[in-house]
């Protein structure tokens, strides 16, 4: 998709997007719009031809001057409700017409009823976000369309924006790739090649030798049952105006999670390629900030490893010891992202960050206590210190509910006469969620951390405005807003 900016209707072609708010009648501009369909925009509305509906597409044609012209019109609602999320959804819908339409187009700026840096941030993240085509082997043309702006725009927001869903789809790819194409060696490389170029940029990778020997007890027992190896990725992004403590982003990267020798049935292994969303979508949230060079300071850490089942890998009544001291007794080799994120937020803590922040497809358990739509949000400190994360998150409408941990799982976790800790709860199967969270508790030494389980929500079970079915870079856009709007330091 090409961008042409501030153009006038004669320097445009193909079609003229329009956004018809339920209202439109009442608006100062109404006349020149109306003159777009040729005096019968009113009639066009009340007859169906037209609709005002929230994020409903339809098409119609004019004469303009001595030119046929195609008109795609997306209803924007009534325009004292028209929200920030509604009028990305719009958004959304109208910019997935155009990229299946594959014709060129050209915004009429003034229908759209606001002119905020918002709205042209939100115009850039939403062109790339919405018409995601999912990673694939699958032949197809590549159609390169020209979308242009009629009116005036701000540049660098809308630059802004499409830098934020380009990174989106850069989690996104990570993601779908097949488990035999993204392992942990060669999401390490991938990563390199992002990030090496970038100014600020620090890039440490640890291999399966060097965990062993450095004391990674728990990624290199999960790592060690894969011909392919695992990796500890450390990313720091400094920018040089800034001088505050580190956000320390955590991400699980199972690139799959067969469930080791605790085997899962083979309908739950479907879909186990997903398992390291929580670090790709770390790494989305990292590529925004460096491409947009906020003033922050991040460390992004990324556990990469295979559970698989080889004479090596680890079984339950193993005891491994991790790389904080404490000794965990495996009883199911299923609950590895607990592991790996054990040895990856302590490593965070020895940045000495504000928050540490992890993300990780944690536990079937989160599903069933939210459902699809809901990330589970856990925290070691009180209900205050979660306010303004769930602030972030109804902002970008990315569903967050603040789930339980306490004693009861503290208890929980520590049950069990061969170690300090141990990985699952042999007692009893529910308030899953709740455990692991805990269990990682454990590693984080008291520092201010917020643990977010996307099971649930790290791919859409069906398309909608924000992209098509698939993954889906959850909490990359509300995490951002948490850093920029300086909640991560209040
Ligand atoms: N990666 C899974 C969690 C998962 C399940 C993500 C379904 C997405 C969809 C995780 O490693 C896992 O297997 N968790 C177990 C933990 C149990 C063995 C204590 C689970 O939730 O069943
Ligand atoms: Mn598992
Ligand atoms: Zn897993």
């Amino acid at each position: 998709m090409e961008i042409n900016l501030n153009q006038t209707i004669q320097e445009t072609n193909g079609a003229i997007v329009i956004g018809l708010s339920e209202d439109i009648k009442d608006l100062k501009n109404f006349d020149t719009l109306d003159a777009y369909f040729n005096g019968n925009l009113v009639d066009a509305i009340e007859s169906g031809v037209l609709s005002t509906k929230l994020g409903e597409v339809k098409t119609t044609g004019a004469l303009l001057q001595t030119e046929y012209r195609k008109i795609i019109t997306v209803g924007l609602g009534p325009s004292d409700t028209l929200t920030r999320l509604n009028m990305q959804e719009a958004l959304g819908k109208v910019f997935q017409f155009i990229a299946k339409d594959g014709r060129d187009a050209a915004f009429e700026l003034s229908s759209f009823v606001v002119d905020s840096d918002e709205f042209f941030y939100d115009i850039g993240l939403m062109s790339e976000i919405s018409t995601y085509e999912v990673y694939s082997h699958k032949s197809r043309e590549d159609k390169d369309l020209n979308v242009s702006f009629i009116g005036e725009v701000n540049a660098e927001a809308l630059s802004d924006g499409m830098i934020e869903g380009r990174a989106i789809n850069f989690a996104r790819d990570f993601s779908e790739m097949p488990p035999n194409e993204l392992y942990p060696e060669t999401f390490a490389h991938l990563i390199v090649e992002e990030f090496e170029k970038k100014s600020n940029v620090t890039i440490d990778v640890k291999d399966d030798k060097t965990l062993e020997e450095e004391g990674y007890g728990l990624i290199t027992a999960v790592g060690k049952g894969s011909r392919k190896g695992p990796r500890l990725v450390t990313l720091t992004y400094k920018h040089p105006e800034f001088d505050g403590k580190a956000v320390a982003l955590v991400g699980k990267g199972i690139t799959y999670d067969s469930g080791g020798y605790s085997l899962k049935p083979r309908n739950g292994m479907v879909g186990m390629k997903y398992d390291m969303s929580g670090a790709a979508n770390v790494l989305g949230m990292l590529k925004t900030l460096v491409d947009q060079e906020v003033k922050t300071h991040v460390v992004a850490i990324v556990a990469l490893a295979e559970n698989m089942v080889t004479g090596d890998a680890n079984r339950p009544d193993d005891v491994y010891f991790s790389k904080k001291g404490l000794s965990v007794e495996v009883t199911n080799t299923d609950a590895e992202g607990r592991l790996v994120l054990a040895d990856a937020v302590y490593e965070a803590t020895t940045y000495d960050p504000v928050v540490i922040m992890d993300f990780a497809t944690l536990t079937g358990a989160v599903i069933g206590a939210l459902g699809m739509d809901r990330t589970g949000l856990f925290t070691n400190k009180d209900r205050i210190f979660t306010l303004p994360i769930l602030e972030s998150s109804i902002t970008t409408g990315e569903k967050l509910w603040h789930l339980p941990m306490d004693e009861l799982e503290d208890k929980a976790v520590r049950a069990t006469d061969s170690a300090d800790l141990v990985n699952s709860n042999l007692k009893q199967p529910y308030g899953g969620a709740s455990f692991a969270a805990s269990f990682i508790e454990k590693f984080v030494e008291d520092y201010p951390w917020l643990h977010f389980d996307i099971a649930g929500t790290s791919g859409f079970n069906k398309p909608n405005a924000y992209g098509p079915k698939g993954a889906s870079g959850v909490m990359i856009r509300t995490v951002l807003d948490y850093i920029k709007t300086g909640k991560a330091y209040d």
